[in-house]
């Protein structure tokens, strides 16, 4: 990790949306950084770019085998040429910066292994919260930390959308498309409202925090919110924020999940808005809460330009963790969640191992209550028609069993709640 000069970086760019071309901005704009771009590699050859014609090519080889690039910068939006030119440029030789977070959960032992038997670098703090610098405190700072949970908001995107359907009223569809014309959010943006994007962070936290790998948490996203369920949270005092956690258990095992939450209103991540994103991490001495935005091209930029500097300096991932040891997602735990729904056909409330409450109104229904993680596996409550809602602090690791209450929901147009 150590090198006494610092080396000068000719890259060869993948990309040039919302990313690569804020990286080539920041680039054209501090001549002196000893990074420079030779070519940019993009999909459509035809596009009219911001930058000078001869930089860019749509054949990947033009910068994959060019003996003087020593760095592949990869930010396109295609997870599986990104997994390809990943494992060619290692195998070619060259240190690795992307953001491409599927192309890594989907892969990472495979790609931390390459990246080692290679002896190249493999950098990414892009591809988590992009303007917070999580992946190395993980790496860092928290080395030897056993570390009792992180937890917050780590997708740009849905974070934007639920705030502007809060604040300004906007639909879905319209802070969607806001959202995307914005940048924040993915190409396919059914990665980020279905939850599969946070779920990809995650898995990419796991591995620095605890030494997980090829393990995915559950998740789910914001797509199936009802508006009914957003106005129980504001009769309560509370929003829906899309919150991924990981959380050590008693026998040492992570809980990690992915799951629209109730957040008190005056808790910190309540007041995180838009395309902001922050991450508390609970330490065995103490906790820390980092925000910043999460997504845009200056954030994720900015992220791969730090990566690029400390490539100068030779730093790669220890993965430290992972090689001592490492723990294990664990799939034996409880939540005390909220399912809304329309008929109680699509609901399994057998499964709860007790009910806490049941409110019944004329457009939706809300079954609260404690439910095994297991339970959950079966994906029955993804099935389009109802929704889950997992309560702020309601991981319970062990659970004192107690009567299923066969309570049914109330007939009367009225609010009723059975406790
Ligand atoms: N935007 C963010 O806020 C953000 C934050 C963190 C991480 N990321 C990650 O950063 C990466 C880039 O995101 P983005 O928002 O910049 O995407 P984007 O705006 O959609 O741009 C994607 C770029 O990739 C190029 N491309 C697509 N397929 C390609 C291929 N097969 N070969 C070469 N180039 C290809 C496109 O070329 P054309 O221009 O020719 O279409 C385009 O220039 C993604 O992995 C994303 O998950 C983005």
């Amino acid at each position: 990790m150590i090198l006494q000069q610092k080396k000068e970086l000719i890259i060869g760019l993948f990309g040039f949306g919302t990313a690569g071309s804020s990286l080539y901005e920041a680039l054209t704009n501090i001549p002196e950084s000893g990074i420079s771009i030779k070519r940019i590699c993009i999909r459509d050859g035809a596009k009219v770019r911001h930058a000078h014609a001869s930089l860019f090519t749509t054949n990947r080889n033009e910068l994959l085998q060019d003996p003087e690039i020593n760095v592949i910068v990869e930010l396109t939006s295609d997870p599986l040429a990104a997994y390809e030119i990943i494992c060619t440029a290692l195998d070619n030789g060259k240190a690795v910066v992307t953001a491409g977070k599927k192309t890594l959960a989907d892969h990472l032992p495979e790609l931390i292994e390459r990246a080692q038997a290679t002896g190249l670098p493999l950098l990414y703090e892009a591809a988590c919260c992009a303007g917070i610098p999580i992946i190395r405190n993980l790496e860092e700072y928290y080395a030897n930390d056993s570390l009792k949970s992180l937890h917050g908001i780590v997708n740009g995107s849905t974070n934007y959308i639920l705030s502007q359907m809060t604040a300004n009223g906007l639909t879905f569809a319209d802070a969607l498309q806001q959202a995307q014309v914005a940048g924040f959010a993915e190409e396919d943006p059914t990665l980020d409202i279905g939850g599969e994007d946070a779920a990809n962070k995650l898995t990419i936290l796991l591995a620095h925090a605890w030494g997980i790998t090829g393990q995915k948490p559950l998740y789910c996203g914001i797509d199936k919110i009802h508006p009914a369920d957003a106005k129980l949270a504001a009769d309560r005092g509370q929003c829906i924020k899309l919150v991924a956690r990981a959380q050590r258990l008693p026998d040492g095992k992570i809980a990690a999940f992915v799951l629209p939450q109730f957040i008190n209103k005056q808790g910190k991540i309540a007041g995180i808005h838009n395309e902001y994103n922050a991450i508390e991490v609970a330490g065995s001495l103490d906790t820390q809460f980092f925000s910043g935005r999460g997504a845009g091209g200056n954030p994720t930029a900015s992220a791969v330009l730090s990566d690029l500097q400390a490539l100068r300096y030779n730093y790669y991932y220890d993965y430290y963790k992972l090689h001592h040891g490492g723990t294990l997602l664990s799939g034996d735990f409880y939540l005390k969640v909220c399912i809304s729904y329309r008929s109680l056909l699509h609901v399994r409330h057998e499964d709860f191992v007790r009910i806490d409450e049941w409110i019944s109104t004329e457009n939706r229904c809300h079954i609260s209550g404690i439910i095994h993680s297991s339970a959950l596996a079966g994906n029955w409550w993804k099935s389009g028609v109802t929704s889950l809602i997992v309560y702020e602090d309601g991981l319970a690791p062990l659970l004192e069993f107690e009567p299923l209450l066969n309570a049914t929901p109330s007939k009367t147009d009225a609010t009723h709640a059975h406790q």
